[in-house]
């Protein structure tokens, strides 16, 4: 199967590998596996006081789809409020990665994780 450029360049360059403090209160954590092929993603939000996310990390176990996704989601989040977060569909994923259909479950898995990382926020700053 052929992989598209955007796809490669992510893959090969991936923007934001790594992990922040899970400990620290401004960091989001969603971790995420994928029951089609068991890949896994983690990803991180550093949120400000404002709900605005101004960085973001990625560590996946998974195909370059995935690692792709995940690292094109790192880029498309930083600087929005986590409810614009909220609403980065997977179609939007997989349009720009142009995604064949045996990898959509690939850009799914990266919306799932914003998904996550955003429901760990919101646990953690329940007053
Ligand atoms: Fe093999 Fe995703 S199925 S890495
Ligand atoms: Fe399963 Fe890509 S093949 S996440």
């Amino acid at each position: 199967m052929a992989y598209s450029e955007k796809v490669i360049d992510h893959y090969e360059n991936p923007r934001n590998v790594g992990s922040f403090d899970k400990n620290d209160p401004k960091i989001a954590t969603g971790m995420v596996g994928a029951p089609a092929c068991g890949d896994v993603m983690k990803l991180q939000l550093k949120i400000d006081e404002q709900g605005i996310i101004e960085d973001a990390k990625f560590k996946t176990y998974g195909c370059g789809s995935a690692i792709a996704s995940s690292s094109l989601v790192t880029e498309w989040v930083k600087g929005k409020s986590i409810d614009e977060a909220a609403e980065i569909k997977n179609t939007a994923i997989a349009e720009e990665l142009a995604l064949p259909p045996v990898k959509i479950h690939c850009s799914i898995l990266a919306e799932d994780a914003i998904k996550a990382a955003i429901d760990d926020y919101r646990a953690k700053n329940k007053e």
